[in-house]
């Protein structure tokens, strides 16, 4: 009850993108600030105005330099279903909390924000002419206001049914806005080095963020690729190093993925991704490794791991292996010591990566990653679990009618002892986790063609 007495209400105005994996990116920030997520709202569903209750002014700004699904932050002075209700709402709100921004000596300007409608420039400045009971005494400066003021309307969700009023309306101080424009400027578009499954800017920062990488944190990736996640981490200040099994990967050489190119130039690399952002000092290393054996001494070494997995799609899921270990019927040289190629089972990588998670993370790390499900089989049943590991969160990104992949977020609870190794495999859970084995088969196999023809069908 005392918490709740000390928090002020923000607005936050969320971009209309990746909307499952917005919650846990707010919630994750704000905890890594000493917030916590409040709010009386009941659902945020697809809306893209929340009403939060935070502590202070300085943790709404450090969110906002943070988030990449949120696009503003208000601080909140009133709010309602209609003009009277907002109008009573803001005759409510404490004066002594608006005097320092309406003084005589301010500058100030009002602007209209209206979500599934366009209003006429008229219909706007009768909106802000009605606010004149507001106790304003400072100048209107329309270029370079000290203050900025919004009047948010929401007209709902659907474009095909848009009210004549709107379902809400909001009027706050602009406080800050959140960091949308990484989205463009570390595109992927621009960038020096890049791969067949290079991460899109936008997810690496979300799956950062849900990572709650923070400054002189060390982030890991063991499938780095061209490093696009490790980019991300370092933008917010941590030192990044990352392994992958592809030699030409990891040393930058090999056919170039732009079609006008034919091979890799020269420093396309990893580091020279980070130099060309201005990030180089937080490259400690990338190694060619498997994932499979882990070359790391026993110890916790990361604060987070961040990463995106191969599905077998567009990159093969290969483990290195000995002769002993290949399958009968396949021709096998003993006496040889190099390492052979092994396919890489999914449901073993899942289950390496968290054991590796659980033994190198520090306790309250986190470990994001990615993972491919056939959506007609999917249950919660099959995210992999360990007993070392809290799961955070689980958020669906579509790839086709029948396959998704989840990114998963998980919070390192318990030291690790050897006797957790196993301890989450014998169950009736390991079955439903063996069935992402099957993920590039059915991918590849038609069965999500035939599937969406059976059903046009069915339909017709
Ligand atoms: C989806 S890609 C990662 C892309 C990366 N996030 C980026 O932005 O470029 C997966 C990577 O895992 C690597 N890989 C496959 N099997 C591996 C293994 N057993 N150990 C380590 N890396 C592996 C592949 O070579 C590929 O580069």
């Amino acid at each position: 009850m005392a918490l709740s007495c000390n928090l002020n209400r923000y607005l936050l105005l969320m971009a209309q993108e990746h909307l499952e994996f917005r919650l846990p990116e707010i919630k994750s920030l704000l905890l890594l600030f000493g917030g916590q997520f409040t709010s009386n709202q009941e659902s945020y569903g697809k809306s893209p105005f929340w009403i939060l209750s935070i502590p202070s002014e300085d943790i709404a700004r450090n969110l906002m330099k943070r988030t990449v699904c949120a696009k503003s932050i208000f601080e909140l002075w009133g709010h309602g279903k209609s003009t009277e209700e907002l109008y009573s709402s803001l005759k409510n709100y404490p004066v002594e909390k608006m005097v320092p921004f309406v003084h005589p000596d301010s500058t100030y300007k009002i602007k209209i924000h209206t979500f599934n409608k366009t209003l006429t420039q008229e219909e706007k400045v009768k909106r802000i002419d009605a606010l004149e009971f507001l106790p304003f005494e400072g100048k209107v400066n329309l270029k370079k206001p000290q203050h900025t003021f919004s009047i948010l309307e929401d007209y709902g969700l659907d474009p095909n049914c848009i009210p004549e009023k709107p379902h809400n309306i909001y009027f706050g101080r602009w406080i800050a806005d959140g960091q949308r424009e990484l989205i463009q400027s570390y595109s992927v578009k621009k960038r020096h080095f890049i791969g067949n499954t290079s991460m899109d800017a936008g997810l690496s920062f979300i799956m950062a963020n849900h990572g709650q990488v923070k400054e002189n944190d060390v982030v890991f990736d063991p499938f780095v690729g061209t490093g696009g996640l490790l980019i991300a981490s370092a933008h917010f200040g941590a030192y990044v190093c990352g392994t992958d099994i592809d030699y030409n990967t990891v040393h930058g050489l090999g056919k170039a993925t732009r079609k006008n190119q034919k091979w890799r130039g020269p420093d396309e690399n990893i580091r020279a991704n980070l130099r060309q952002y201005g990030l180089e000092k937080y490259y400690l290393d990338v190694l060619v490794s498997d994932a499979s054996k882990p070359s790391w001494r026993k110890g916790t070494y990361f604060d987070a791991i961040i990463t995106d997995p191969p599905y077998g799609i567009r990159e093969s899921t290969r483990r290195t292996g000995s002769q002993k270990e290949i399958p009968k019927g396949i021709e096998k040289c003993p006496e040889s010591h190099v390492p052979v190629s092994l396919s890489y089972h999914l449901s073993d990588m899942f289950f390496d990566l968290l054991n590796f998670a659980a033994e190198t993370l520090m306790l309250g790390g986190r470990l994001v990653y990615w993972l491919p499900v056939y959506t007609p089989e999917y249950t919660e049943e099959m995210v992999p679990r360990h007993p070392c590991l809290r799961l955070i969160s689980n958020c669906e990104q579509k790839l086709s009618n029948h396959t998704s992949r989840r990114l998963i977020t998980m919070e390192k609870v318990k030291t690790f002892e050897d006797r957790d190794q196993y301890s989450h495999l014998p169950s009736d859970h390991f079955l439903a986790y063996q069935g992402h084995n099957s993920f590039r088969e059915k991918y590849f196999s038609g069965v999500t063609k035939r599937i969406a023809r059976e059903e046009k069908s069915s339909q017709e």
